[in-house]
């Protein structure tokens, strides 16, 4: 994020005494410098109260089952990740279902209830929540992101914060090893987003005050859930804070957490088919973010507004269903809240009957979320719960081979 945001107190100059006049003893608020890439690319100042590194206890946090199993034989998947709901709801961090994961990204999905999540920070990447359905809040040490359906909730590496859903909220978690950001191809050398980018600043929201926990809650005690890598994989640690890490009186700088909501996304259209990178939101390493939503289609007389058949043969291509009825799909048991997984080394493209049906159309009217990786992704362990065996035989029309 290169847009240059300040919230609440901050003092004049960088790195000089700032102190908090409220006070008798006119205590220093302790400045922490939170930046990525070695001290060379964004960073923010954020002031605190209490001693941001003031760790009392640690522990392993036990997260959810990590367990990933490659997709061999290669086969394209349907996985159906409504069927992950459970009843009452499950928490937004501890409560996700690992989908598909790769060393560079890993993708879960949970519909939680409306308890808050615990503290919690990940220390692998920024993590990218969109957000299919549901409305709430994410509390941050830069103050509070309010996020509704339809946002991309970018949340940076090492940020730590707390879900608090108003209402039961399905959320498409991606999380990134390394840093997420809009496409360089949309960015002034100085980091502006360009005229041609279907998004723009305005559209980027960020926490606008502080968020101070007040009270005897704020000199207790309290537990931060760290995800982190180790030469095992992901693994989780629970650090106990002496204070509340909620006592940052004011930030500025380029690195926050902010939402996007896919309606303020303009997508680029044309003459014949355009190619899913113009659908491109973000990029992090080794994986893009795409987003297809609602549109005029293709103005050629003669257009098929439906993708051709493609190998995008670098690439695994994962697309979360969210709204209207995917055009492409027709026939193939894809509905809302599906998942479809086309491996790189498989051809894939429409349903044979949708190509003639799409002729002629002016708009779809449907919303997709994709995720492009540039390595192979594996099953997670939520996978197999909701995988449709007769997904990789449709475009054939044949049988469903017998299990096995
Ligand atoms: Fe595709």
């Amino acid at each position: 994020m290169a847009y240059y945001s300040r919230v609440g107190d901050v003092p004049r100059t960088r790195h000089t005494q700032h102190r908090d006049t409220s006070r008798e003893d006119r205590r220093l608020y302790r400045e922490e410098l939170m930046g990525e890439e070695g001290f060379s690319s964004d960073s923010s100042l954020l002031y605190h109260r209490g001693v941001p590194s003031a760790v009392v206890d640690a522990g392993t946090w036990e997260l959810p089952d990590q367990a990933r199993r490659p997709n061999h034989p290669l086969l394209p998947r349907h996985l159906r990740l409504h069927d992950l709901a459970v009843p009452g709801g499950a928490d937004a961090v501890t409560g996700r279902r690992q989908v598909l994961a790769n060393h560079d990204v890993r993708i879960g999905y949970v519909v939680t209830g409306t308890d808050p999540s615990p503290l919690y920070r990940d220390a692998i990447g920024d993590e990218v929540v969109f957000v299919e359905a549901g409305s709430g809040a994410v509390e941050t040490v830069f103050g509070t992101v309010p996020y509704r359906a339809g946002d991309l909730v970018v949340v940076p590496r090492a940020t730590t914060h707390r879900w608090v859903p108003a209402e039961p909220s399905s959320l498409y978690a991606i999380e990134a090893t390394g840093h997420v950001a809009p496409p360089k191809r949309y960015l002034s050398r100085y980091g502006q987003l360009l005229e041609h980018a279907p998004y723009c600043e305005r559209d980027l929201h960020g926490p606008t005050a502080p968020l101070l926990v007040e009270g005897p809650q704020a000199e207790e005690p309290v537990d931060v859930l760290v995800k982190h890598r180790t030469s095992a994989g992901v693994v989780g640690t629970r650090h106990t804070l002496a204070t509340h890490p909620f006592d940052v009186v004011g930030w500025d700088g380029c690195l926050y957490p902010y939402t996007l909501n896919v309606e303020d996304f303009m997508p680029i259209t044309g003459k014949v088919h355009q190619p899913p990178p113009v659908h491109q939101v973000l990029e992090g390493w080794n994986f893009v973010i795409c987003a297809f939503l609602p549109r005029k289609v293709d103005y050629h007389p003669l257009a098929v507004p439906v993708p051709y058949y493609h190998s995008n043969v670098d690439s695994d291509e994962v697309m979360f269903y969210v709204g209207g009825d995917y055009e492409a799909r027709k026939g193939s048991g894809i509905g809302l809240g599906s998942v479809s997984l086309h491996p790189g080394g498989f051809p894939h493209g429409p349903q044979p009957e949708a190509i003639e049906g799409s002729l002629g159309a002016t708009e779809f009217h449907e919303s997709a979320v994709m995720v492009d990786t540039f390595a192979p992704l594996e099953l997670g362990e939520a996978a197999a719960d909701v995988d449709d065996p007769a997904y990789a035989w449709t475009w054939a029309g044949g049988p469903v081979p017998p299990p096995g």
